[in-house]
């Protein structure tokens, strides 16, 4: 497996400003996360408490998601922004399906990474890079990306609460455009965005504030947005949806909630014949 660089320029963790990956670990229960995380999430929660609410049910989704796309037969996961490793990371959840499948990861944050690396050190079917996914060529070229995943067969590529990290100047349509056009046709695009559906304004301004003194601030978008993102893809069932009525367990059990998760998900798949190609 491939670590990537701890080590480098960059790359050595900065515990002394909260972090996004450190304090969605802590929403979600996790143990690598730190003080400064800890009292910003601790903040937006106090003023936002629907804030984990995204986290539940983002990571929800991701195992849904995840679940299906190894029962239609993908056995390849490029997992873009997969956070610190925490209960139901994609391998575990694919591979308890089918022992085959292939995972890379890849994340920019470095407790993440160093999490991953040890938590893989003895899958030899994933693998975690250490990298900017705003730069594809550098993430699709990397020895843990390129020397794990056979792009010319179908490839689920997960962008799971990773978009709204991505400022529109960093344009997010051009970056999964990117991963799209490395991708052969059958292949799959998960993804699943922060979105502003239960939050009043006062609410967004706190996420926002907080999230800015990240190094990684967000942007909500709508879903609209969301959708105009997935250009080249055919959006499967149900569609661009709140993230508890993509797929539920429990049919009919969330509609309850979900306004609260504060987010939209999605599965699209690029069709088998592409004429732009
Ligand atoms: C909220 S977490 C989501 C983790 C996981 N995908 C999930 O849904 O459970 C977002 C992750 O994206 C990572 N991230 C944000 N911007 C990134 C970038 N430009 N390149 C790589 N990773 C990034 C963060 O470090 C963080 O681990």
């Amino acid at each position: 497996m491939d670590s990537g660089d701890t080590h480098g320029d960059g790359t050595v963790p900065d515990l002394e400003v909260p972090n996004l990956a450190r304090m969605y670990d802590y929403y979600l229960g996790g143990s690598h996360n730190f003080a400064v995380d800890r009292a910003a999430a601790d903040r937006a929660l106090e003023a936002a408490p629907h804030a984990r609410t995204f986290a539940l049910a983002n990571r929800a989704f991701l195992s849904r998601v995840v679940r299906r796309l190894v029962a239609d037969g993908i056995d390849q996961f490029l997992d873009l922004g997969s956070g610190v490793p925490t209960v139901g990371n994609v391998h575990e959840i694919a591979q308890a399906v089918d022992p085959r499948v292939r995972v890379a990861y890849v994340d920019i944050e470095p407790v993440a990474v160093m999490v991953a690396t040890d938590l893989l050190a003895d899958n030899p079917d994933a693998t975690v890079t250490h990298a900017d996914i705003r730069d594809p060529r550098t993430v699709l070229a990397a020895p843990g990306v390129a020397g794990l995943l056979d792009f010319d067969k179908p490839v689920a590529v997960l962008a799971i609460a990773l978009l709204h990290a991505l400022s529109d100047a960093d344009d997010p349509a051009g970056v999964l455009a990117a991963y799209r056009d490395a991708c052969c046709p059958g292949s799959y695009l998960a993804v699943s965005h922060l979105a502003a559906t239960s939050f009043s304004p006062d609410e967004q301004d706190v996420v926002r504030e907080v999230l800015d003194t990240t190094p990684t601030p967000v942007t909500m978008r709508t879903r609209e947005q969301l959708a105009d993102m997935l250009t080249g893809y055919t959006i499967l069932e149900p569609g661009v949806v709140l993230l508890p009525d993509w797929r539920p367990d429990d049919p009919g059990g969330s509609a309850a909630t979900g306004a609260a998760a504060n987010g939209y998900g999605a599965l699209a798949r690029l069709p088998e014949a592409r004429p732009d190609r």
